[in-house]
């Protein structure tokens, strides 16, 4: 027999459980407000998204460009990525981080990091499983759990003076989250360096990690977007450098950050064969593969002199000092972040009641600054806002000296 939703016809996407599910949209309000400033024609500087200002080096944008003319490829590709993609990302391991990848069974490329985490545990979950999530976090982390039909048990994500992850903290969290909670979660999802925190996780750190995901059987998923974004002596570690972490855990990179290619939509998973497998499973019955001369291109920036990679890193911490010069001189004291493209501020003494997303928008609305309210990355951003680094040197000490006119005058 049919039964017929209370809600037929449906007149708002609430009415399908699976949507209503996912909380609004934090960032929209702050969005809204920013394009109708910009349509008054008002010169707003925007730090909310991160999303690269950068262009692709010529070099890759070449690649491609001689290949899209090829009509060879202009057919559907291969969802888990071309073979020449995915030797390319298994030398990328090998030479960066002595990890040897089966390029067939352990690697498979995606649209993206976000569309891997969000197919990975569509593929990895049944409904009601629990997966441990560290906040606050990069929305994806705790959503893809969310569309999956699985539940997310949130952790907070604290760090120490330097910048670094509070290990023993987030550890014994765990270890309480896997005893106490029913039924027994089934994974961890860590992202170091992390968005939108800026901290750091070391190897050591992950070592214990490791030791307790195999111990307590927990898949391990790391989202290492910002895998050459430190800033710090020593590159962040892979998590798949520690010995036996293969046996559990997958790793994400994205092509978005490293190489400034966010349009372009690449990215991948690699580690434990069989979590890999099930995303390629389940990649094969959704999507045909990105369109082949970006692989192609993909597959050449990998594979060339990496000078482009040290010239982006180089441009974020030029740009991540400005910033938190500027702020510091205007009497905001904002920690130096140890990595990734971002600054993760503390709101001012005198505005901490007001909220986060209340801040931002009076940053909007007097400063002509776009940030993102900590809040929109969980209930445990509160009381923060992030700063993306994606305009110059000169926007970022413009927006800096804005931000130092309201403080001075609210105060
Ligand atoms: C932690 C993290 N993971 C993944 C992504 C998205 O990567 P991609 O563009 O490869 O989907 C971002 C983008 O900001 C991110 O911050």
């Amino acid at each position: 027999m049919n039964t017929v939703a209370p809600s037929w016809p449906p007149t708002s996407s609430a009415a399908f459980p699976r949507i209503s599910r996912l909380p609004a949209y934090v960032f929209a309000t702050i969005n809204a407000e920013k394009r109708e400033r910009i349509e008054a024609g008002e010169d707003v500087i925007d730090l909310g998204m991160g999303n690269p200002d950068l262009s692709t080096p010529e070099h890759i944008v070449q690649e491609m460009v001689q290949h899209a003319a090829e009509g060879i490829h202009h057919r559907y590709s291969a969802s888990r990525g071309i073979y020449g993609l995915r030797d390319a990302i298994a030398e990328h391991y090998a030479r960066n981080y002595d990890v040897q990848l089966d390029s067939e069974q352990e690697v498979v490329v995606t649209i993206g990091a976000k569309e891997g985490i969000a197919h990975l545990m569509l593929a990895l979950l049944d409904a009601g499983d629990t997966v441990l999530v560290p906040t606050p976090a990069y929305p994806i982390h705790t959503y893809s759990v969310v569309f999956a039909g699985g539940q997310v048990r949130t952790l907070p994500l604290i760090g120490d003076d330097e910048g670094n992850v509070a290990g023993d903290a987030l550890l014994a969290g765990v270890d309480d989250a896997v005893r106490s909670g029913w039924p027994r979660a089934k994974a961890l999802l860590l992202s170091f360096p992390n968005n939108p925190t800026t901290l750091v996780a070391d190897r050591p750190f992950f070592e214990r990690v490791v030791e307790l995901c195999r111990r307590e059987e927990l898949l391990l998923i790391h989202d290492f977007a910002y895998a050459q974004f430190g800033f710090g002596a020593t590159p962040p570690p892979s998590i798949l450098q520690i010995p036996g972490a293969k046996d559990i855990a997958v790793e994400f990179f994205s092509m978005s950050k490293s190489y400034s290619m966010a349009g372009w939509r690449v990215g991948f998973c690699v580690g434990n064969a069989a979590m890999v497998q099930a995303l390629t499973k389940v990649k094969s019955y959704l999507d045909y593969g990105i369109f082949q001369p970006i692989q192609i291109a993909a597959a050449h920036a990998l594979r060339c002199d990496q000078s482009c990679v040290t010239d982006t890193r180089e441009t974020y911490r030029r740009r991540r000092d400005a910033l938190i010069q500027g702020l510091r001189a205007n009497g905001w004291p904002v920690p130096l972040p140890p990595a990734t493209m971002f600054a993760w501020a503390p709101l001012p003494d005198p505005f901490v009641d007001m909220g986060s997303v209340e801040f931002a928008r009076m940053l909007l609305a007097e400063a002509g600054v776009v940030v993102s309210p900590g809040v929109g990355f969980g209930a445990d951003g509160e009381g923060h806002v992030r700063f993306a680094l994606i305009q110059d040197e000169g926007r970022l000490r413009a927006a800096t000296d804005r931000i130092g006119g309201m403080l001075r005058s609210a105060a």
